[in-house]
């Protein structure tokens, strides 16, 4: 039996809550599965612990974090906190500190729930989406001169590196050779963008060669966003920028059904470092504390937890928890149902205790 040492921190809004249903979801899985046990820290860092501290987390927060197999994060964000405090003072800080610099983001059509592409359902749509962690136009380079002035100016540039193109590409390769269809999508904007996003093409073609199995194309992001709309069932893997990936993973959840179903997956492929599974979806203020924020994305990034700390059978388990629950009409408002996060809790528990193989 292994024990699982996992670090959660919830965060902010209804980011505890999906959290929590996970660790009851986890733990009930544990029992069932009988081949690993769960040892749970909680850290109680975000946009409460910045108004008192004025830090999202402490100084030493990364190698607070240090000791963990996995870190189980809810989401950040605070109506009077600024967005980008929230997410440089504690998000990006672990994704980047710990250099998680594949973020996968698998999306389907879960049965049972209503997605908005007319006449397509479970099938159609089946996609990983994986986003470049690292740098790109998150690498948080530029500055502002001239504050106030009339002549004011603030650069933002996007920082794209060999190393960190070829290692995001050859592990979404990878990923799309161990998918059935064997296919990737490269995503880039080169006919506007001449430098960064030419190198991502060239660099893609040269990766290409070490994977001669797996079948790829090119679009650029603008027509990707065409194509994700009306031929879902044209894709399958995808590799994008760090921004362009962001917001095609908006698109893709919400191609879905919900925003509310899609996990994310923040790996370090060397694991030199522990890496980090949370929901896409933000902080939802608007219905913090209510009790029906949708738990999926949480069980299913709990899934991709499993599936990277070694235990497939469980992952796969839980999946199927999911997906009995969904099937079954337990949803919650986002998706069309009228389930608390505490009844989809308790139906993929059960589904969890009912499950045979
Ligand atoms: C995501 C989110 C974040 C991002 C936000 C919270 C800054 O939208 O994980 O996709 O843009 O990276
Ligand atoms: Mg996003």
């Amino acid at each position: 039996m292994t024990t699982l040492k996992i670090a959660a921190t919830g965060a902010d809004g209804i980011g505890p809550e999906v959290i929590e249903a996970g660790l009851e979801v986890l733990d009930a899985l544990a029992i069932r599965d009988g081949g690993f046990d769960l040892n749970v820290t909680r850290f109680d860092w975000g946009s409460d612990y910045y108004r008192t501290h004025g830090v999202m987390m402490p100084e030493d927060g990364l190698a607070q974090l240090k000791p963990f197999d996995a870190i189980y994060f809810g989401a950040v964000g605070a109506p009077d906190v600024p967005d980008h405090i929230t997410l440089w003072g504690l998000r990006l800080p672990i994704c980047q500190g710990f250099d998680q610099y594949a973020n996968v983001r698998p999306t389907r059509i879960l049965p049972g729930i209503e997605a908005p592409l007319r006449g397509k359902g479970p099938g159609d749509l089946d996609w990983v989406i994986v986003r470049e962690n690292s740098e790109g136009e998150y690498a948080g380079h530029g500055g502002r001169a001239h504050r106030g002035l009339p002549e004011e100016v603030a650069t933002e540039t996007a920082i794209f590196t060999r190393v960190g193109v070829t290692r995001a590409m050859r592990y979404a390769f990878a990923l799309a050779r161990s998918r059935p269809r064997k296919m990737l999508t490269v995503v880039t904007k080169s006919n506007a963008q001449r430098h960064g996003m030419v190198m991502w093409d060239e660099i893609a073609a040269e990766v290409a060669g070490e994977f001669p199995d797996v079948t790829w194309d090119k679009m650029l992001v603008d027509a990707m966003t065409v194509r994700m709309t009306l031929q879902p069932e044209s894709l399958d893997t995808i590799v994008a920028t760090n921004l362009h990936a962001d917001i095609l993973s908006d698109l893709a959840g919400a191609l879905a059904g919900s925003l509310g179903v899609a996990p994310t997956a923040n790996i370090d492929p060397e694991r030199r470092f522990q890496s980090m599974f949370e929901p896409i979806h933000g902080s939802a203020f608007d219905i913090t504390g209510k009790g029906i924020a949708n738990p999926v994305a949480s069980f299913w990034t709990a899934c991709q937890m499993l599936e990277h700390l070694g235990h497939p059978d469980a992952a796969t388990r839980l999946m199927k928890a999911i997906e009995a629950a969904c099937a079954a009409g337990v949803t919650t408002l986002d998706v069309g149902g009228s389930a608390s996060t505490r009844e989809v809790t308790d139906a993929v528990i059960n589904a969890i205790r009912g499950s045979n193989s």
